[in-house]
């Protein structure tokens, strides 16, 4: 077994994007932060070195962690932020998985600018037969001119939803529609005739987004790190969190610019639907005309695929496409019974909180978000750690509702009643090893068009149905697939919809669920469950390392 070490520090760099100079927060100064490309069996080592004056923590998103949740990162879930000055090695091993995956922090905010690609080379050959000329990550994220810390604080504080980011950014980069920007492009030069394999990550905070390449095919292979039947598209929906690996042909004959958009811009926003929320980079054609590679009149940008802002039709149609392999070498091991169905409504709240009510201390009328109505609150020490050593002073409880409080009808004319009812607490999922668990996600789509990006830790899933409206108990599971659902860590759960998704509970240990798009987070669309150790010495969680941070 080869064992892989980093060394990643965390460090301010002075970053300049929509003529904006800024301390941004990095890894060893790079944004995006520097890729981490391992082969499936390593054993990996990141020594995360503090370098602010503030907490943070690392998330290794959709990496398994087998029996080594002291290594995934959530603060306060499985451990306690490393302080200002102080390290942590993450130490893991690659098990069973191969493809795209990201790393991000996973501490307040900070995410927004921490982030990378976290990739891992197959131990067999690919299983789509194509010559690979070269690998591109396409990294989708966020630019914030201010300090997103600071507008989480400022959401909490006032109750309101948060101010947006600034621009979209491909690698980094926001592209020729914003302001100051036309330098800060990303280029990919390409060979005509030749195949690059894409490595699409959506690093964004609060943001599902469309990508495409003008006039070019992309076939989806790989889902969140699984392989998938691949199929063909214009565009590609994906949401926080999420990982789409492609492959594209460069088989278009280039005008005199030499140049294809290659664009992102979200599937929903309220904020100037064109310029200020489209993304553009660019594939240069090499030996193309245009030489110099200057970048092409913006006119000339009507060119690219990306769907129509909110079309449902599209997304939905799209995230059917996707299906697990489930070929003999890589089957579909998703549970075709199950031990447990937990169904859970996903709610956006607008609270009203008078002096008798806990909301947190906070008061007056305000956003929060529920699980079954129970708002997750963090605790101050990490649930894994008080979880493993039996603290009497425990930070959670095992009583997390197995259904809504209330019959919930999302259709109903009141929703605003069946969404006021908000509780506070740190309430988890208790199930002994080897569960096969099924969770109901419902949305309410009060208060919410965008489909919530729900984000697993420590497990994979298999979608195995989703629709629009509500889960019905006695005949939605009769048409759920138990052939090949795609397999995946987050889940874009449909607006005004439901997704079901199964998870062999076969990693003991603590792991967070909760929704991708950060301010619901924040306002405690979360829960988390508990994996018990199994008989064989091989079920159960390892002991902490030596140097796990206190709180
Ligand atoms: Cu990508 Cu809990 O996170």
């Amino acid at each position: 077994q080869t064992t892989r070490r980093f060394q990643f520090n965390v460090e301010w760099k002075k970053v300049t994007r929509l003529c904006t100079t800024k301390q941004l927060l990095t890894v060893n100064g790079q944004y995006p932060g520097p890729t981490i490309a391992v082969h499936e069996g390593d054993r990996v080592e990141i020594k995360v070195k503090n370098r602010i004056a503030h907490n943070t923590t690392l998330h290794w998103h959709g990496l398994r962690q087998l029996r080594t949740g002291w290594a995934d990162g959530p603060a306060y879930i499985t451990q306690c932020p490393i302080r200002g000055g102080h390290s942590y090695t993450y130490k893991f091993s690659v098990i069973n998985q191969r493809g795209t995956l990201l790393w991000h922090a996973h501490y307040a905010w900070q995410r927004a600018s921490v982030y990378g690609a976290l990739i891992i080379y197959p131990r067999m050959p690919y299983p789509f037969s194509a010559q690979i000329q070269a690998e591109i990550p396409v990294i989708l994220g966020e630019w914030w001119n201010g300090d997103p810390d600071e507008v989480e604080r400022i959401m909490m504080l006032t109750g309101a939803g948060p101010d947006s980011s600034n621009g979209y950014t491909i690698n980094g980069m926001p592209g020729p529609l914003y302001p100051c920007s036309n330098r800060d492009t990303f280029i990919q030069t390409v060979e005509y005739g030749r195949t690059y394999m894409l490595r699409i990550i959506n690093a964004a905070l609060a943001n599902e987004l469309f990508f495409a390449i003008a006039k070019h095919k992309l076939t989806v292979v790989e889902v969140d790190a699984v392989y998938t039947k691949p199929f063909t598209t214009t565009s590609i929906m994906i949401a926080p969190g999420q990982t789409t690996t492609v492959l594209m042909t460069a088989n278009q004959v280039p005008d005199s610019t030499g140049m294809f958009a290659m664009a992102a811009r979200p599937y929903l926003t309220s904020v100037f639907p064109f310029n200020n929320s489209t993304t553009i980079s660019f594939l240069r054609y090499k030996n193309a005309r245009n030489r110099r590679g200057k970048p092409p009149n913006l006119s000339s940008l009507k060119l690219y695929n990306l769907p129509a802002m909110e079309d449902t039709a599209f997304a939905t149609k799209f995230s059917g496409n996707i299906k697990s392999l489930a070929s003999p070498k890589y089957p579909c091991d998703v549970p075709k019974t199950i031990d447990k169905r937990v169904i859970t409504t996903i709610s956006l709240n607008l609270e009203d909180c008078p002096a008798k009510k806990t909301c947190l201390g906070y008061r007056g009328k305000r956003f929060f978000a529920s699980m079954n109505n129970q708002s997750f609150v963090r605790p101050s020490i990490s649930i894994l750690e008080s979880y493993y050593k039996n603290l009497t002073t425990t930070s959670f409880s095992s009583d997390f509702p197995e259904k809504p409080p209330n019959a919930f009808d999302y259709t109903g004319g009141d929703p605003l009643s069946q969404n006021m009812n908000t509780e506070f607490g740190t309430k988890l999922i208790v199930v002994p090893y080897g569960t096969s668990l099924e969770i109901v996600l419902q949305d309410t789509s009060f208060l919410n068009l965008e489909n919530h990006p729900i984000h697993v830790h420590g497990h994979n899933f298999f979608i195995v149905g989703s629709g629009f409206g509500n889960f019905n108990k006695a005949t939605d599971p009769k048409r759920y697939n138990l052939v090949d659902p795609p397999e995946r860590n987050t889940v874009a759960v449909p607006s005004g919809g439901w997704a079901a998704i199964r998870i062999k509970a076969d990693n003991p240990g603590v792991w967070f669920i909760h929704c991708h798009l950060e301010q619901h987070t924040s306002w405690g669309l979360a829960t988390g469950f508990i994996v018990l150790n199994g008989q064989e010495p091989s079920q159960r969680l390892l002991p902490p390392p030596q140097d796990l941070p206190s709180c």
